[in-house]
């Protein structure tokens, strides 16, 4: 099958994000780095993204160069990520699809919930894949409790406990360190710190897996490191439209807590837990039985556990190889094929509006408020 042609813009050298897409995007010889504006800083995006095998006149040093550059092609990209800081996600998406593109969207996906209808409905008017990066739910095992709800094997779900805290910003004395500061910065980061940084990602999770969207919230937020702006600590409840109960801890300063990202689904006949950190794991029990533990790999998995997986059973596969499976799902869907869990748009606004919803519901000391984007009510 000939390779598709993927552009890039940001993650660039020394980025965090940039090498899991690089990695995830050509895992399984689907796309070809073809195109990039990949730093601030034109000059450094150029020359590294020729040192990746970019040719001269597709290493553009910014991204409406490419988007001129691109349009003109007849092998122009077939797939554009967008990997910027967060506050250029809506205008490089939006432009990217206006001119024809399909685009993967690094999460959040825009500042506003105003942004993220509109992306929506670009999306829907163009009919252009508009796709974010909610990787962790391309996991082998977290698939594999997605399909344990949907074949009814726990039950109903009644509750849903979802954590992505860490503690790499609990050092109050790096608290003036540039590349932590601005995420507490409203002008550099928006209305939220940390829960729309990494509570988004744990809200997605309670949904994707759960099968169900977020209905109302209540919030509470906490900036524990005084100089912040922003909170640095969320706990979040939340409901579902079917009644599920959810609860939500997202929080920056959990010092001794590393990646910090795991999900608990607790229905009528049993119980499910799966962690960022032992990912290839399932801990499921059974109403009144044993403590049973799932493995990646092993025999009488779900179809879709098994596809997302790539390597021997015990073998680690990891953050990367998640990314390459919304990759895989993305170059299925280019090509015509439908792929169910591919997150999108849709994904990115009812985000927005949680982030918005719960900042609102904070300041009013947690008052229940409608979590669901006025497009979705
Ligand atoms: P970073 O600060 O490490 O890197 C950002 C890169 O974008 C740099 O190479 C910078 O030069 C480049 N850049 C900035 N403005 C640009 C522009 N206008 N045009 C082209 N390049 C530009 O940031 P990081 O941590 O890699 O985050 C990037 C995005 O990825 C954020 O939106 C973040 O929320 C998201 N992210 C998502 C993760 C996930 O699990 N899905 C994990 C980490 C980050």
């Amino acid at each position: 099958m000939t390779r598709l042609n993927w552009g890039m813009i940001g993650g660039g050298e020394g980025s965090q994000i940039g090498p899991a897409h690089r990695l995830g995007a050509q895992a399984d010889g689907n796309f070809v780095l073809a195109a990039g504006a990949l730093d601030h800083d034109a000059d450094k995006g150029r020359d590294y993204a020729q040192r990746l095998g970019v040719a001269a006149d597709r290493a553009y040093g910014d991204w409406r160069e490419m988007l001129a550059g691109e349009s003109a092609r007849e092998d122009r990209v077939d797939l554009v990520t967008v990997a910027t800081p967060n506050s250029t996600h809506f205008e490089i998406t939006k432009a990217f699809l206006e001119g024809g593109f399909n685009v993967l969207c690094e999460k959040p996906m825009t500042m506003t919930v105003e942004e993220g209808e509109e992306i929506v409905k670009i999306a829907e008017k163009t009919g252009k894949i508009c796709a974010v990066n909610y990787c962790y739910s391309a996991y082998p095992m977290v698939r594999e409790m997605r399909e344990i709800v949907r074949t009814g094997q726990v039950g109903k779900i009644r509750l849903v406990v979802s954590n992505f805290s860490h503690g790499h910003h609990g050092d109050a004395t790096d608290a003036d360190n540039p590349r932590v500061r601005w995420r507490y910065d409203p002008a550099m980061a928006g209305v939220s710190g940390q829960f729309a940084d990494c509570g988004i990602h744990a809200l997605h999770m309670a949904s994707f897996i759960a099968g169900d969207n977020v209905r109302s919230l209540s919030a509470d937020f906490a900036s524990t490191i005084a100089s912040r702006d922003l909170e640095d600590d969320a706990m979040v409840n939340f409901r579902m439209d079917g009644g599920t109960v959810g609860r939500l801890w997202t929080s920056s300063v959990a010092i001794g807590r590393q990646h910090g990202f795991e999900i608990q689904v607790f229905g009528e006949t049993g119980g499910m837990r799966w962690a960022s950190e032992q990912p290839n794991q399932v801990y499921y029990t059974p109403v009144g039985g044993r403590t049973q533990i799932m493995e990646k790999g092993e025999g009488g998995l779900s179809d879709e556990a098994g596809r997302m997986s790539r390597v021997a059973i015990a073998h680690p596969e990891g953050f990367p190889l998640a990314v390459a499976n919304i990759y895989v799902d993305l170059a299925a869907s280019i090509r015509g094929e439908t792929r169910d869990g591919l997150p999108t748009a849709e994904d990115g606004v009812r985000s927005m509006a949680a982030v918005h919803q719960a900042v609102a519901s904070a300041k009013a000391n947690g008052e229940w408020v409608d979590a669901r984007p006025p497009m979705y009510r």
